[in-house]
C-alpha cells in the first residue's frame, strides 16, 4: 500500500472550496485555521452523508468531522423480535437524521418529537452514525450464538490495561461524528428517544477529532493528539477499494457468517494520557518514543511528514528506536502488511481526577477486517513499548460494525437478526 505515503485524510471527491467563514455550517476548526490569514481558505462543504451503502458510510466518510461521539448501549429487548424491532427503529431514525429530515410538527398538546437544539430544520453538519454489535448480544437472549462473528469477543485485558468495567463493552456501540457538538447531541438523544424502551445507554465519551491543529485545510494538515503529535499520517486511504477490501471490510470467504460481509470489526480503547508528567518529558525523548519530529511529524532523520521512515538502511534502530511506537505499529514488512489497520479515533478531555491532574487522551478507534490480524496483532507489537509509561487504557471495547443498508425496505443488521 502507500508505504510512507501522501495525506489520506481529505477526499478529492468530496473536497471543495469556499471563502473563510461563510457560513454558519463550516466547520469551527476549519474557520478558525485561517483566522491569521486574510485569503480565502478552502473547506470542506458541511454537507449530509449518503447512509445507504454496501458499508456503513461513517466508517470511510472523508473528510473526518471535527466532533465525535462513542455511545455503548445494554439491550433490553425480551427476544429476538424485540431486537430485530430495535435494530429497525434504529435504522429509521439513523437514515431521517443522516438525511437531515425536519422534525414532525405536532399539536402543542404532547411533548414535541425533538429537543429542538439544531431549531426548526437541522443543518447539514457531516453527520455520520455507525452502529456495532458486541459479543454479549450473541448470548442466550436472541438465540444468536451460532451467528456470533468468528473473532469477536469481550475485549480482554491488554498489555498495560486498567480497564473500568464503567467505560468498557456493551450489547450495541454507536459512533456519532459531525461538525458541531451540537449535532451529535441532538443525534444522540434522537436515538435514544425512539429506541428508549429498548435500548440503556452504559456508557459514553465525547470528544473531538480535529481542531485547530489540523491547520488550513488547504495544507490537507494532520491533526494533532493531546500529546502535540501529529496522528493520522500514515493510515490507509479510505479512497483505495482493493484496499479497504483487503484490510477492513469482510469478505465473502473470510468464513464469517454470510450476514457479516461488508462489516467491520471495531476496536475502541480509551487511553488516559499523563499529560502533565509528558509536557515535563524532553523533547528528544519524546520524538525518539514515536520516531517522528514533533514539529514536522516527519520520521527522524527525513525531512517531509510524508517520508518514508525507510527501516531497511536503519536495522539497528540508530535513527528510529527499534521500539519507536510509529516502527512497532507498522514494521513495514511484507509480513506485516496483512496487519494494516483503519484508526480514526478523536481526543478527549473530561475534567480532571481527584488528585488534581487533567483526565485526558485519545479515544482509539479502529476498523480492520480480522481483529486477530489487525488490532490485536498492532496491540501484541506495542506491548511493552515506552509510550506505555504515559498512557494508561481505562476502557472500550470489541464490536463488529453491521454490514450497510443497501435498500430502502433494509435495516441495519436485518440479516443477522432475520
Ligand atoms: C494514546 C495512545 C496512542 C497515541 C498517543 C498514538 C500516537 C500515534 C502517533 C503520533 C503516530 C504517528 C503518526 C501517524 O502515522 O499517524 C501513530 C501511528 C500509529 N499508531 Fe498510534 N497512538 C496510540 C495508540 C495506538 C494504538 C492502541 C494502536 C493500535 C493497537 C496504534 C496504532 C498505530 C498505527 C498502526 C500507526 C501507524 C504507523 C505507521 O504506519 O507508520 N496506536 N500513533
Amino acid at each position: 500500500m502507500t508505504r510512507g505515503s501522501r495525506r489520506t485524510g481529505l477526499s478529492r471527491r468530496s473536497f471543495v472550496t469556499g471563502a473563510l467563514g461563510t457560513g454558519a455550517a463550516l466547520g469551527a476548526g476549519a474557520t478558525l485555521a485561517g483566522c491569521s490569514d486574510t485569503s480565502p481558505t478552502p473547506v470542506a462543504a458541511a454537507r449530509f452523508l449518503p447512509f445507504e451503502g454496501a458499508h456503513q458510510t461513517g466508517i470511510s466518510a472523508m473528510p473526518i468531522p471535527e466532533q465525535g461521539l462513542i455511545a455503548s448501549f445494554n439491550v433490553l429487548s425480551r427476544d429476538r423480535a424485540g431486537l430485530a424491532a430495535t435494530l429497525a427503529e434504529l435504522t429509521d431514525e439513523i437514515r431521517g437524521l443522516m438525511a437531515g429530515k425536519p422534525p414532525e410538527v405536532r399539536d402543542p398538546a404532547f411533548p414535541p418529537v425533538d429537543s429542538g437544539i439544531l431549531g426548526e430544520k437541522p443543518p447539514p453538519d457531516n453527520l455520520s452514525v455507525v452502529v456495532g454489535v458486541g459479543a454479549s448480544l450473541f448470548d442466550h437472549r436472541f438465540g444468536l450464538a451460532d451467528r456470533k462473528p468468528r473473532e469477536l469477543e469481550t475485549m480482554p485485558f491488554l498489555a498495560n490495561d486498567r480497564l473500568d468495567p464503567k467505560l468498557s463493552h456493551g450489547d450495541l456501540s454507536i459512533i456519532l461524528e459531525a461538525g458541531h457538538t451540537d449535532t451529535l447531541q441532538f443525534a444522540l438523544r434522537q436515538l435514544m428517544r425512539r429506541t428508549r424502551s429498548h435500548l440503556v445507554l452504559r456508557w459514553m465519551i465525547d470528544g473531538y477529532a480535529r481542531g485547530i491543529g489540523a491547520g488550513p485545510v488547504s495544507e490537507a494538515a494532520t491533526p494533532r493528539n493531546l500529546l502535540g503529535f501529529k496522528d493520522g499520517t500514515s493510515n490507509l486511504d479510505v479512497e483505495d477499494d482493493a484496499l479497504m477490501d483487503r484490510h477492513v471490510w469482510v469478505g465473502p470467504g473470510d468464513g464469517e457468517p454470510e450476514w457479516a460481509v461488508g462489516g467491520s470489526y471495531q476496536a475502541v480503547r480509551i487511553i488516559r494520557m499523563f499529560v502533565e508528567f509528558w509536557d515535563r518529558t524532553q523533547l528528544a525523548e519524546q520524538e525518539a518514543i514515536f520516531g517522528r519530529r514533533k514539529v514536522s511529524g516527519a520520521p527522524i532523520g527525513m525531512t517531509g511528514e510524508f517520508d518514508d521512515p525507510n527501516y531497511a538502511e536503519d536495522p539497528h534502530g540508530e535513527r528510529i528506536k527499534l521500539n519507536a511506537h510509529i516502527r512497532l505499529a507498522n514494521p513495514r514488512t511484507a509480513e506485516s502488511e496483512r496487519n494494516r489497520i483503519l484508526r480514526r479515533g478523536f481526543s478527549y478531555s473530561r475534567g480532571f481526577d481527584g488528585a488534581g491532574r487533567l483526565d485526558q487522551g485519545l479515544a482509539f478507534v479502529s476498523y480492520q477486517r480480522s481483529l486477530e490480524d489487525g488490532f490485536l496483532a498492532v496491540q501484541r507489537r506495542l506491548k511493552g513499548e515506552p509510550l506505555e509509561e504515559y498512557i494508561l487504557p481505562v476502557g472500550g471495547g470489541f464490536f463488529f460494525t453491521l454490514p450497510g443498508v443497501t435498500g430502502p425496505d433494509r435495516f441495519l443488521g436485518d440479516q443477522l437478526v432475520g
